[in-house]
């Protein structure tokens, strides 16, 4: 949520602010804006609504600057608007800040501020207290102010600072939002994620909680809470820039939809040789999981839905039962935890905030962590005991997508792992469910290689507004997955619920308007599903089936029929989602709604 940047250098800072913050949008859009340090005074622009509409402010702008930072706004508190818009600043223009968290105690500090200094505030963000804090602690040198400041603030922060009278240089700040330092030749950078820099540097320094940054255009200086130097390696970011770019693709969203062959390819690539597991990086022995006699799976949206097949694959292939919990409920419902439990952990972008205050909960209990992470030396790879990287490369797009199939990927391998070590298989079931898994990227590329006939079903029923999703175990919980998805780019008032649970209730919903999606990729359940689709078509709903290539689903049980390529039931959800995300996708841009960017969402949630 909010993404900030931050530029020092022999270049003009504004272009690559502004390409910065574009890269960053996925992180929130409401409002953006940058400020300048240029001829000893601080030049600011903000602007409600999408970059863009800053851009156009900034069209005239003659000066030039090699100094500044940008802020793009996900809004917290206060309505996105110019004036609640970041950067903020002291009554007297000469410091400027720009935040990504929530600073909880802000109420209290405004009062401070109003009372005894007589400080009006302009803004109703939380942010602006903390520019008003700097100018009053102020002692001629904003890293040692900084210090200063962050002992008086409660919450979260990633702070990025410029000040008139310690000029040349950026200060950032960070506890429990994320920071990068991008390492440049006469140049610097701040950002909060790598695809902000890429273009002009793939050395990275990851900030740890409670790390202080000061950069200029010829050196990076990182310190610790009591000011103590820290010495810390760049690292090399692997990422082409095109993979960050749109390329073909109208949006990224498709583009990453599409990427999935290749995705799943890359993770059996890296963690399979020779048709054996050779899970890269993983380290848990045999004797470190006999000592785990409970098993959590947590994580948010999409991450959740992953964990919620993880049950079904850790059934199968380990024998054990999981207990899948949403990370912000697991933090609050009193969970059973000790030095015999394993958390696993889900997240696309390790930096969602409830996901990580789950961690830490069962950490303080005793409990170790296995992550399933996307971006490297992301914060929850960081409080983890053991991490699976899901090598997906940037995912852009707001919905998840592409690493929502990496996610159930990377659940069967660990699973199947920890079958192999606790011998609740031996290597020739291995084996074969390793072949079989190594087939599904191709199968992958057929159902993306008959888009069209997903697209025509999107055209017939884009201006619907009951669009329900049912199956049965695996297809109920992937029915989850497919109306999130449709939910949050389409805006329609979606649900998904268990087939054999409709008629408990939710069936009053359904009439003649009602278009339902079931599930049906089960030998074992196909019956069951047939009758549950004659149900709802008995009230007068539209049927789409899903179903697999040998599995007969006769026309009178459903209006339109997708079918996905055979394969096992286990590993069936990383091929049913796939068209289920087209459709969302298509029903999406047919309503001509903005995919990429889906109103009041923001990619990484690091708010609670
Ligand atoms: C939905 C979506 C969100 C995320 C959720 C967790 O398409 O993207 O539901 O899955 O916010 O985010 P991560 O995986 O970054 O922890």
């Amino acid at each position: 949520m909010c993404g900030i940047i931050g530029y020092t250098g022999s270049k003009n800072a504004l272009p690559i602010l502004i390409h910065g913050l574009k890269k960053l949008e996925y992180r929130g859009y409401d409002s953006a804006g940058i400020a300048l340090l240029s001829q000893g005074s601080i030049f600011i622009e903000k602007s409600k609504g999408n970059i863009s509409n800053l851009e156009r402010k900034l069209s005239n702008i003659k000066l030039t600057s090699n100094i500044g930072i940008g802020h793009t706004r996900w809004a917290t508190h206060g309505e996105p608007s110019d004036i609640n818009a970041h950067p903020h600043t002291n009554s007297i223009n000469t410091i400027a800040i720009v935040h990504n968290g929530i600073i909880e105690n802000y109420i209290e500090l405004k009062e401070l501020l109003e009372k005894n200094f007589n400080i009006k505030l302009k803004s109703e963000t939380d942010t602006e207290v903390i520019a008003h804090l700097i100018d009053h602690l102020w002692n001629g040198n904003l890293l040692s102010t900084l210090y200063k400041v962050t002992q008086k603030l409660t919450g979260s922060y990633a702070l990025s600072v410029i000040a008139k009278d310690d000029p040349n240089k950026i200060i950032a700040v960070r506890k429990d939002s994320p920071l990068i330092v991008g390492v440049g030749e006469n140049e610097n950078f701040i950002a909060s994620d790598i695809p902000a820099i890429l273009k002009y540097t793939k050395n990275v320094i990851l900030i740890e909680n409670n790390e202080f940054v000061e950069i200029t255009k010829d050196y990076i200086n990182i310190y610790d809470e009591s000011g103590n130097s820290i010495e810390r390696e760049s690292i090399e970011i692997t990422w082409q820039v095109e993979e960050a770019e749109k390329e073909n693709f109208d949006h990224f969203t498709l583009k990453e939809i599409h990427e999935q062959p290749k995705t799943l390819k890359n993770i059996l690539n890296h963690n399979i040789i020779k048709n054996k597991l050779n899970i890269q990086n993983l380290n848990i022995t045999e004797e470190e999981l006999r000592n785990f006699n409970k098993f959590y799976i947590v994580g948010c949206g999409t991450a959740y839905n992953a964990g919620l097949i993880g049950k079904y694959i850790f059934r199968k292939f380990v024998g054990i039962d999981i207990i899948c919990e949403i990370a912000s409920e697991f933090r609050y419902n009193d969970p059973i935890i000790d030095d015999k439990t394993l958390v696993i952990c889900i997240s696309q972008s390790g930096e969602t905030l409830d996901t990580i205050q789950s961690i830490r909960l069962a950490k303080e209990k005793g409990a170790k962590i296995l992550s399933i992470v996307n971006i490297i030396g992301s914060s929850i790879t960081r409080e983890s005991d053991y991490i699976f990287y899901t090598i997906g490369g940037p995912e852009i797009g707001v919905a998840s997508t592409k690493i929502f199939t990496c996610q159930l990927l990377a659940l069967n391998l660990i699973a199947l792992e920890f079958g192999k070590l606790l011998k609740f298989l031996n290597d020739n079931q291995i084996e074969k469910f390793l072949k079989e898994l190594q087939t599904i990227p191709e199968k992958a590329q057929t159902i993306l290689d008959n888009t069209q006939k997903i697209k025509d079903i999107a055209h017939k029923q884009f201006q619907n507004e009951n669009i329900f999703y049912m199956g049965r175990t695996l297809d109920m919980d992937i029915s989850f997955e497919a109306s999130l998805k449709l939910k949050e780019i389409s805006y329609i008032n979606s649900f998904a619920i268990g087939a054999g649970e409709l008629k408990h209730g939710t069936i009053a919903l359904v009439n003649d308007k009602t278009f339902v999606v079931a599930l049906s990729t089960q030998d074992k359940l196909i019956e069951k599903m047939m009758a549950n689709t004659k149900e709802v078509k008995a009230r007068g709903a539209k049927v789409l089936a899903i179903t697999k290539e040998t599995l007969k689903f006769p026309n009178d049980c459903c209006d339109e029929l997708i079918l996905i390529p055979n394969t096992l039931d286990i590993f069936t959800p990383l091929l049913s989602i796939i068209p289920l995300q087209l459709f969302a996708y298509y029903v999406s841009t047919f309503r001509g709604n903005d995919v990429d960017k889906p109103r009041n969402l923001a990619k990484s949630v690091t708010v609670e």
